[in-house]
C-alpha cells in the first residue's frame, strides 16, 4: 500500500485557522488528491439553517450560529467515511469544540499573517465580525487572541503566506505520514486523541 492509500483508511483531516486562511482552498486540493468528500462547516450550517452566515449573525445572534457548530461538530464526529473538514475561523474558540476536533483526526492549523488576511479578504461582506470600519485593527485583534489557540488545537500548524495550495497541501500530506508512522511505531490505534502532539 502506497502512502495515499494508507491515509484513505484513515480518520478525517481538520483544517482550522482564521478567515482568509485558505481552509476552503487548501481543503479541495486534499479532497482531489485524496478522493475524498469536503464539508465546510459554515455550509453546513447555512443549509441546516436555510440562511447565510451574515443573516444567522443578524437575526438569531452569534451565540446561536457557535452552538450551530458545536452541534455539526457532533455530527461529523459519527460520520465513519474519512473526509476533509474546513472549518470556521471561530470553531476551536469553545472549549468543548477543541477536545471534538482534535477527536475526530488529524486537525492542521493554516496560519496567515493579518496583512495577508486583509489582501485576502479587500472587499468581503459576508463576514459579520469584519464589518463596520477598521478592518485591519479588527483582524490584528482577532488573531492576537486566536492564534495561541489554534496553536494549542492542532496536531501540525503551517504557514500558508505567499505560498500556494497545492504547496501547503503537500506539507500537510508529509506531516500526515510522519504522524501515523509514529504512531505505528508505538502501536497506537487512532480513537480519541489519535496523533498526540
Ligand atoms: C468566523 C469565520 C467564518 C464564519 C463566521 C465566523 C470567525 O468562517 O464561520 O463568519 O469567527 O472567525 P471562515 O473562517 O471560513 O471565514
Amino acid at each position: 500500500m502506497d502512502g495515499t492509500e494508507r491515509i484513505q483508511a484513515e480518520r478525517h483531516i481538520v483544517l482550522i485557522g482564521f478567515m482568509g486562511a485558505g481552509k476552503s482552498t487548501v481543503g479541495r486540493w486534499l479532497s482531489r488528491k485524496l478522493s475524498r468528500q469536503l464539508l465546510d462547516t459554515d455550509a453546513m450550517i447555512e443549509a441546516g439553517a436555510g440562511m447565510t452566515i451574515r443573516e444567522i449573525f443578524a437575526v438569531r445572534g452569534e451565540d446561536a450560529f457557535r452552538a450551530a457548530e458545536t452541534e455539526v461538530l457532533k455530527g461529523l464526529a459519527a460520520r465513519r467515511m474519512p473526509v476533509i473538514v474546513s472549518t470556521g475561523g471561530g470553531m476551536p474558540m469553545r472549549a468543548e469544540n477543541r477536545t471534538a476536533l482534535r477527536q475526530l483526526g488529524y486537525v492542521v492549523y493554516l496560519r496567515v499573517k493579518p496583512e495577508t488576511v486583509c489582501k485576502r479578504l479587500a472587499g468581503d461582506t459576508t463576514r459579520p465580525l469584519l464589518a463596520g470600519n477598521d478592518r485591519q485593527q479588527k483582524v490584528k485583534e482577532l488573531l492576537r487572541q486566536r492564534g495561541p489557540v489554534y496553536e494549542e488545537t492542532a496536531h501540525l500548524t503551517v504557514d500558508t503566506d505567499g505560498r500556494g495550495p497545492e504547496e501547503i497541501a503537500e506539507e500537510i500530506l508529509s506531516g500526515l505520514h510522519i504522524a501515523y508512522s509514529r504512531q505505528e511505531r508505538k502501536g497506537g490505534g487512532h480513537n480519541n486523541e489519535a496523533f498526540g502532539n
